[in-house]
């Protein structure tokens, strides 16, 4: 089985979990199940070239779930079989997604929690377009009247969805306020991976103490690739910094080329440096250069680290 009981899972984060990101994790926990960021089921079917993860493989990643996203039930499915035939581990539906363009624009993400009927066709149609499994991610309900993630996961079990991730947060909550998982009852016929503000290991027990298969971390991520492995118990943190911020903007060079992966690496070289001293005036420098050499000198200076790694 590619997840165990009691295992962490990374989140799938938009601009971030790409095929660079998880290769930085994979230094740390090599098994470790991660998603890619969530894709449009119409821009994979259509191919749109502009994205280079429409054509990304996944046959040398191994534990990965890639999350699909829409609204039309013919298009999912479509896009869950391209998926599997670029060697996906499994299959995610995005059922959590609040931002507007996609939730209440596109009648996708979040919007299926409130329209269970759209949400079950499409599971019924993505789970018997695929051979490997289906799993889907999603919130404790639309608002606070509507907090009804149990039902969802029940028709989820029904329609042979094999195991969902849980965020402790509404539609309406987006990313405010604090995630409050639901102790689970004997009854969920499928694992629940819980998610939403987990950050230490005590996070982690507090998660499985409520009945959770497992814990899925976001944003603790965050300059720190580092933490599933922490979490695990399976590394400590790494004493040399400065080598993996070179090597994942390495990685980003050689995915995205040297003309646009400086400029889309500043968010991480930000979250790496963050509250380290002089990391204002870092991020302002990083912030400036647009050539991969530049970067590199200016990150070895900042961590006084070797650029050859
Ligand atoms: C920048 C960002 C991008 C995200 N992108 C996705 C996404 O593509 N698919 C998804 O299901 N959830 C997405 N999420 C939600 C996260 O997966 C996760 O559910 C949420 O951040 C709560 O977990 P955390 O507190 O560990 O970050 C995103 C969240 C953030 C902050």
């Amino acid at each position: 089985m590619f997840y165990d009981d009691n295992q962490i899972f990374g989140a799938p984060l938009a601009g971030i979990t790409d095929k660079p990101f998880r290769r930085i994790v994979r230094m740390f926990s090599p098994g470790v199940p991660l998603y890619t960021e969530m894709i449009s089921c119409h821009s994979l079917v259509e191919m749109h070239k502009n994205c280079p993860r429409n054509f990304d493989r996944y046959d040398d990643e191994g534990n990965v779930g890639t999350q699909i996203f829409g609204a039309n039930v013919a298009l999912m499915a479509d896009a869950a079989k391209i998926l599997q035939d670029a060697g996906a581990a499994w299959i995610d539906i995005n059922m959590g997604c609040p931002v507007p363009k996609v939730a209440t624009r596109s009648g996708a993400g979040a919007n299926l929690m409130r329209d269970h009927k759209l949400a079950e066709k499409i599971m019924r149609a993505v789970v018997s377009a695929v051979q490997i499994p289906v799993s889907i991610k999603t919130r404790l309900g639309w608002d606070d009247g509507h907090r009804d993630w149990a039902e969802l996961i029940h028709i989820a079990a029904d329609c042979g969805v094999q195991f969902a991730a849980l965020h402790g947060r509404t539609r309406a909550q987006l990313y405010t306020g604090v995630s409050q998982l639901p102790r689970l009852l004997p009854d969920v016929k499928i694992p629940i991976i819980g998610n939403g503000d987990i950050k230490t290991r005590s996070d982690v027990k507090n998660v499985l103490d409520l009945g959770y298969w497992g814990a899925m971390v976001g944003r603790a991520m965050l300059g720190r690739p580092w933490v599933l492995g922490e979490l695990a118990g399976l590394c400590v943190a790494p004493r040399n910094v400065g080598a993996v911020v070179l090597q994942h903007l390495e990685y980003m060079l050689e995915y995205y080329g040297g003309r646009v992966a400086p400029q889309m690496f500043r968010k991480h070289a930000a979250w790496y440096s963050g509250g380290m001293p002089n990391s204002a005036e870092f991020r302002i420098r990083v912030n400036q250069i647009s050539d991969a050499n530049e970067l590199r000198t200016e990150i070895s200076k900042f961590w006084g680290c070797e650029v050859d790694i």
